[in-house]
């Protein structure tokens, strides 16, 4: 349909999985569980080195062991500590235990 042009459909199957709720990454996570995939494309680019370090340790400590954080192709991790591993530009993995 012309009017879907741009848009992405979810799976239902997936979308039924799926709990949508706001974050205020200035704020320690509440209890959600482990991330599969944590989508932060465009949103650090705000944040100063201290305050992404600080965001970043919160996310990768919420990614599950195999998980992906990804990022936008124009942001960098320069100068931040994480134990994730780049596998690709943009795209960062937890390592399995
Ligand atoms: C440039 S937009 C990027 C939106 C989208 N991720 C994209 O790539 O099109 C930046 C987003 O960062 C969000 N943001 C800024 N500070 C935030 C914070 N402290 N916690 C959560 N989101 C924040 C803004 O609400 C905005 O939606």
């Amino acid at each position: 349909m012309r009017t879907q042009v741009g848009n992405l459909l979810i799976e239902p199957k997936l979308k039924a999985r799926v709990r949508w709720a706001q974050h205020n990454l200035m704020q320690p996570l509440r209890e959600t569980g482990t991330f599969d995939l944590v989508l932060l494309r465009n949103v650090p680019i705000y944040f100063d080195l201290p305050t992404k370090q600080r965001v970043l340790d919160a996310l990768s400590h919420s990614i599950a062991p195999g998980g992906y954080l990804v990022i936008s192709h124009v942001e960098s991790l320069q100068g931040l500590r994480t134990d994730l591993q780049l596998v690709r530009p943009s795209v960062l993995r937890k390592p399995r235990r």
